[in-house]
């Protein structure tokens, strides 16, 4: 048995395999306060803050794809720590950087990893939970995520009197450096082990968080879906196999449409459309660190009290039926005018109402989903693909935003974010199951990808 194995799977494998999403939502939440700073000190031109910025979704894109493979052949620990050292070379590189370039290509490293982590933490959460608790316990990535962005709120908060963007940037490499520590300890994913043959320690692992029972009857399900299916699948039989490539679709669409309906935009610019509905910037930073903590503390109701209970599938379209509502309130918010008094806390209720929505639903479900719906043969590739479209859809809607802002309005975007909910609303009622409370090889099975299923 390895050291790794040797350790139990309590709360803390958990939290340190979700320590990568924390990483994931400061990287991304701290660049806008950074980037007040850093655009001054550095006089940045307008493409340069832009590059600043979608440096970690390139970066972003190319870990998601170039990982799936590294998790699949050397296990979803090592793929961990590999983005800990990746989350910390990229942080303290972008804190020293001399100059805007070797800022941009630290950004890009920081990216690596989040892409990386952003394949493999759902994966090494949702394969090492128990069935009855797997969507809590894999939730607990977008628990982090959130509470990554928060703390990057009020990281920018607190060193903006004294305009330190470098440290902005560094103080990612203190979760980074906790991560790597705490992953070395945890144990290694039982389905990976014995997909690598390592029977007796995937029998270790699975014992420290299930009977006796549940370990054998596990352990034979795991078995039966192995047997079926020995090789790990490349990139050309994931597209090839027409099986496969319906699972993968389904991911692929939830993936990207978690983006398109707008979430990153609230994200990256809440503070902007409340400026510009009259907000002074410190009431409308303020209003933002609240939205951020309001996310935080209903991604823990949905933990709690939805994904195991209610399941995954109707809180996804009932979510985006919600979304879609709340976009149309801020449409109607900017078509009115932005003069009346009224209109800032209407705007507020809108945003309010729509970060709830997201995080009851497409936040988190989607993460978990992603760690449940491919065969474990092809689970590392797959969701390399998957969450490759989700950065895209980032990407995308980062860069087309403000240039559709400026051509039309903003009651037009809002309007067309509406309709992007809506077809996600459509998109999850015509092709997602539930996959509450069954293991992941019934998943399999139900998806009817593995090749014995009856
Ligand atoms: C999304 C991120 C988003 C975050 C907001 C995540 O599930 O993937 O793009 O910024 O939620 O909480």
């Amino acid at each position: 048995m390895t050291p790794s194995t040797s350790r139990s799977v309590g709360r803390s494998t958990y939290f340190f395999g979700a320590l990568g999403g924390l990483l994931f939502g400061y990287d991304l939440g701290v660049v806008a306060g950074a980037l007040l700073f850093l655009g001054k000190e550095m006089q940045l031109t307008d493409l340069e803050k832009g590059m600043v910025t979608s440096s970690l979704l390139v970066g972003g894109m190319i870990g998601a794809i170039g990982c799936g493979r590294i998790t699949d052949r050397y296990g979803r620990r090592f793929t961990v720590l590999l983005s800990a050292v990746l989350f910390a070379v990229g942080a303290i590189g972008a804190g020293l950087a001399p100059d805007v370039v070797t800022i941009i290509v630290f950004r890009v490293v920081m990216g690596l990893a989040v892409g990386a982590a952003s394949v493999t933490v759902p994966v090494y959460l949702s394969e090492i939970a128990p069935a009855r608790d797997r969507g809590r316990l894999s939730g607990l990535n977008q628990l982090m995520i959130s509470s990554g962005i928060l703390l990057a709120y009020l990281v920018n908060l607190a060193l903006s009197p004294i305009g330190a963007w470098r440290w902005m940037f560094a103080l990612a490499a203190v979760p980074s450096v906790a991560m790597f520590i705490g992953a070395y300890f945890q144990p290694e994913s039982p389905r990976w082990l014995l997909r690598k043959g390592r029977e007796t320690d995937a029998r270790a692992v699975l014992a420290r968080s299930r009977s006796a029972e549940e370990v054998e009857s596990e352990l034979a399900e795991i078995r039966g879906v192995l047997a079926a299916e020995r090789a790990s699948v490349g990139f050309r039989e994931l597209f090839g196999d027409s099986r496969l490539r319906g699972v993968l679709f389904l991911g692929i669409g939830l993936a990207f449409m978690q983006q398109i309906i707008g979430i990153n935009t609230i994200i990256y610019y809440a503070p902007t459309i409340l400026t510009d509905l009259g907000y002074g910037d410190v009431a409308a930073i303020a209003a933002n660190a609240g939205l951020g903590v309001l996310t935080v503390i209903i991604t823990v109701v949905m933990l709690l009290y939805v994904v195991d209970r209610v399941g995954r599938r109707q809180p996804l379209i009932l979510g985006a039926i919600g979304m879609c509502l709340s976009m149309v309130l801020l449409a109607v918010v900017f078509f009115a005018g932005t003069s009346s008094g009224s209109a800032g806390w209407i705007a507020i209720v809108g945003l309010a109402a729509f970060k709830i929505c997201f995080s009851l639903s497409w936040g988190g479900m989607v993460w978990i989903l992603l760690g449940e719906i491919f065969p474990l043969r092809a689970r590392g590739t797959a969701m390399g693909v998957a969450t490759l479209f989700n950065w895209l859809g980032n990407f995308l809607v980062g860069l087309l935003f403000p240039v559709v802002l400026g051509a039309t309005s903003g009651g037009t975007v809002f309007v067309i974010f509406a309709v992007l909910c809506a077809a996600a609303c459509g998109f999850a009622y015509k092709w997602l199951p539930e996959t509450k409370g069954h293991s992941l090889e019934q998943i399999e099975e139900r998806f009817g990808v593995t090749p014995t299923a009856k």
